[in-house]
């Protein structure tokens, strides 16, 4: 096949092929955007000059977006911006202002839905020598997949009191005989689809990431219990799922809760011990509340974890508060089938200290290391995240971060960068 230079491709689906100088698009940011981006830049390219010999080099282009964008061009997201991505498959982005105004969508939900970006990755993990609330935050190592595109977040929804909620209303009665509703003179109402197809293509990119990384379950998180149909169904699915495409990889609880019935505890326990010793993926699911509390009570449990997008907003923030590092906390969205993917800073644009040169730009220098990850180049990721973890265990850091620290001391943003240079 003729590879077009500097473009990344993706191959057959889960694989891409990374010529030596891919183009990257790279979107700034508003806010604080400028300072962490330009920051992020200097020293992923710095690592990968060190790992590669030089051999390798990341072509950086900017595409417009957010207020620099509106400024430019008159518009928040061109046209050009969103076909850059679609053209060159793996981007970054700093965080964007959500303009306010009515029909006026948020960015990053538009970026997600052009490129089908169905997967929210959200790793989680402690640095030593950032405060934390948890008393053994080293046991917290956790890759969440939530899915990214479905549920109650799709955004159906009719305001009470309007006529498209009255005729969504007397349809729920007169047609489906819903008598359940408490108010309906004042009742808002949203829609949750949950579809078999949104539930397999995410709990299939967690099964692979699992396999790929060695790593030893996937969780599927839920509320089946009381939502049954669609909680409930991406958990019938997400085994169904397991059990059809990986079953010489993996081992169910579902499998095991059936040896159990028909052959004793026993010979269950006996058939997990052996799938684990032969190096299989554990797949188990549990109840979202329970979740969240043994994620505080016994974390280890936890390896990757599938859920729903309502779910998986509350769970990224939970966990990554756990660490401390919600300030911190990487994030990327992709579509493992297309290879489209975009990292990104999970915080906003923090206007109360843009300008100050006092942003954290770890959050996205390590959204970064995802994105090194993504494409194969995992020695330059691990040398940025080496660098960081020796410099948090001085207490090196940003201000937020520092003034939690024991030994903190804050350094500006451009002196923090020169720190992670130097000990890459
Ligand atoms: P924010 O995350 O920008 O700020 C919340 C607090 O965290 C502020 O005190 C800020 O100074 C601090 N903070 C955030 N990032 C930091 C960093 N890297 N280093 C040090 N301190 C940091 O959230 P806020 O104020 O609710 O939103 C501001 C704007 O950002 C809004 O327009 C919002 O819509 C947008 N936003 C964009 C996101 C994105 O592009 N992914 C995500 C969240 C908000």
């Amino acid at each position: 096949m003729n590879h077009p230079q500097n473009i990344i491709l993706s191959s057959t689906p889960g694989t891409l092929a990374v010529p030596d100088n891919p183009v990257i698009p790279f979107i700034e940011g508003d806010g604080i955007g400028k300072e962490i981006t330009a920051s992020v830049r200097l020293i992923i390219d710095k690592a990968i000059e060190k790992s590669y010999n030089g051999e390798r080099k990341i072509e950086w282009k900017e595409v417009l977006a957010g207020e620099k964008a509106y400024n430019k061009l008159g518009t928040w997201l061109p046209e050009e911006t969103i076909d850059a991505f679609r053209k060159y498959l793996v981007g970054i982005k700093g965080p964007l202002t959500t303009p306010v105004g009515e029909g006026i969508r948020s960015l990053n939900v538009a970026l997600r839905q052009e490129l089908d970006l169905y997967v929210c990755l959200r790793p989680v993990r402690w640095f030593k020598g950032v405060a934390t609330p948890l008393l053994h935050p080293e046991k917290v190592h956790v890759t969440i997949f939530r899915e990214n595109t479905e549920d109650i977040y799709a955004g159906i929804e009719w305001n009470a009191g309007t006529p498209e909620v009255e005729k969504v209303l007397k349809f729920l009665k007169e047609e489906m005989g819903v008598a359940k509703i408490r108010f309906p003179e004042t009742t808002s109402i949203g829609v949750k689809p949950v579809s078999v197809e949104g539930t397999e293509r995410l709990v299939r990119s967690a099964i692979d990431y699992a396999i790929n990384n060695r790593l030893p379950s996937v969780t599927l998180v839920h509320k089946g219990n009381i939502m049954k149909f669609t909680e409930g169904g991406f958990k019938k699915w997400g085994y169904a799922l397991a059990e059809r495409e990986f079953s010489d990889q993996v081992f169910t609880e579902n499998i095991f809760n059936k040896i159990k019935a028909e052959r004793g505890l026993e010979a269950a326990v006996a058939a997990y011990n052996e799938a684990m010793e032969g190096g299989k993926v554990f797949i188990k699911d549990v109840i979202a509340d329970a979740f969240l509390q043994n994620t505080l009570l016994k974390p280890e449990e936890y390896s990757v974890i599938a859920t729903l997008n309502l779910n998986g907003d509350y769970i990224s923030d939970q966990l990554a508060a756990m660490v401390g590092g919600i300030g911190i906390a990487p994030g990327a969205n992709i579509n493992y089938v297309t290879g489209h993917a975009i990292f990104e800073a999970t915080h906003g644009t923090a206007p109360d200290i843009a300008g100050k040169n006092k942003a954290n730009p770890c959050s996205m220098l390590l959204s970064g290391v995802m994105m090194l990850e993504y494409i194969g180049w995992s020695e330059a990721g691990s040398l940025v995240t080496k660098s960081l973890e020796n410099l948090f265990e001085k207490g090196y850091a940003t201000p937020d971060l520092a003034r939690f620290m024991e030994k903190g001391k804050a350094l500006s943003t451009s002196e923090f960068a020169s720190e992670v240079i130097n000990s890459l």
